[in-house]
């Protein structure tokens, strides 16, 4: 009788031990072939970097909370000020109500149903225009967490891991509350749902609207979703639902561009006639975004440097590339570099409307 015993407890520990290896040797393989394995080892290694560096202590994150914490951005490192934002004060000024203040003065906004923010925001209009550089002055100026979402952090090999992802964004959210998860040209990864939509994507988007209406149910979550795109009306009419503050960011008038070009000229090397001139310069670039002004810029200070080589090409005989001179050595940008400049670019603008 002991003998069985021992028979059976030895074969036990035999089933147990080949079940132990072949579960880890099973793991090994599938870590070893996993493609992304080294980015998302990576990715983890840079989320923890980051939280510490924005100040996020003692807060439990999942495996996957971690993969989407690798979007958290500084936002104190956040290069964009209001000030650098031209022809917008408008809109600036409802953002910052909307969005801005209920994270700063909690204390007003929790009494009243009311005045619980939205939670969430949309920015739509042209391209070029400035959408992404409001959401990013928002980021800077409310000091929240500020989750800057990839679609592709959402993708992933396995079925059903894009939903854990998915429900990761907002449980993430909701643990470095305050927090902005911004979601830049959100038609491409929430645009109306189709019936060619393959299931995960399907399952995906469904998931990802249950889990908003998540937060919409908890009055006291400080976190909004906003989303920025130049194709409203490709985006799924639920989730515009969930949008319920719009702002429209089209393209800049007259005057808007004069501001626009005050700015962007503002630090650079330019003749004193410009600024006098600059609503006339504001007036032969109608129909240009604000990205279209910057480039009329850039070519017409392109045109000081080449006037410059073509000076100097004689003297130093160099060849582009060496050393030829510095900045302070250029002519300042006059009307006429502008003016050319915006000439030659407005068919590029007609070609684009
Ligand atoms: N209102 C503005 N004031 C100053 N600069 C601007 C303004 N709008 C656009 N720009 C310039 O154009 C660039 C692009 O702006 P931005 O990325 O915010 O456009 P967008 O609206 O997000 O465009 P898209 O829809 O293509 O993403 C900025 O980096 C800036 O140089
Ligand atoms: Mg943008």
């Amino acid at each position: 009788m002991p003998d069985n015993r021992a028979r059976y407890f030895s074969a036990a520990l035999q089933v147990l031990l080949l079940g132990t290896f072949t579960y880890y040797g099973v793991k090994w393989l599938m870590d070893a072939l996993d493609p992304t394995k080294k980015s998302r080892l990576a990715a983890q290694k840079q989320a923890e970097q980051l939280l510490k560096k924005i100040g996020v202590e003692g807060v439990q994150l999942s495996e996957y909370e971690l993969a989407i914490a690798a979007d958290l951005v500084d936002p104190l490192s956040m290069p964009v000020e209001w000030t650098q934002i031209g022809g917008l004060r408008e809109t600036i000024e409802e953002v910052k109500e909307t969005v801005i203040l209920p994270f700063k003065q909690r204390d007003i906004f929790e009494g009243s149903a009311l005045l619980s923010p939205p939670k969430g925001v949309l920015l739509y209009g042209p391209p070029g225009c400035g959408k992404t550089m409001i959401a990013k002055a928002t980021a800077k100026e409310a000091g929240c967490r500020f989750l800057n979402l990839q679609v592709s952090s959402l993708t992933d090999k396995w079925y059903g891991e894009s939903q854990k992802l998915a429900a990761a964004v907002f449980s993430l959210a909701v643990k470095l509350q305050p927090c902005i998860v911004f979601i830049d040209e959100i038609d491409s990864f929430l645009r109306a749902r189709d019936k060619n939509d393959h299931e995960a994507t399907a399952m995906m988007k469904a998931q990802f609207m249950s889990l908003w209406d998540g937060l919409l149910t908890d009055r006291n979550c400080q976190v909004i979703v906003m989303g920025a795109t130049n194709r409203p009306q490709d985006v799924d009419k639920a989730i515009m639902r969930r949008m319920p503050a719009s702002f429209h960011v089209g393209l800049p008038d007259e005057k808007q561009r004069e501001e626009i070009l005050r700015i962007i000229l503002g630090e650079e090397n330019v003749d004193n006639e410009v600024f006098l001139n600059l609503y006339e310069l504001a007036c032969i670039t109608n129909g240009f975004s604000g990205s279209d002004l910057r480039e009329v810029c850039r070519t017409a200070a392109m045109s000081c440097v080449r006037d410059y080589l073509r000076e100097h090409s004689n003297e130093s005989n160099s060849s582009l590339g060496s050393d030829i001179g510095s900045y302070a050595a250029l002519r300042p940008i006059t009307m006429s570099d502008l003016s050319n400049a915006a000439l030659r670019y407005s068919t590029s603008v007609a070609m684009k409307s």
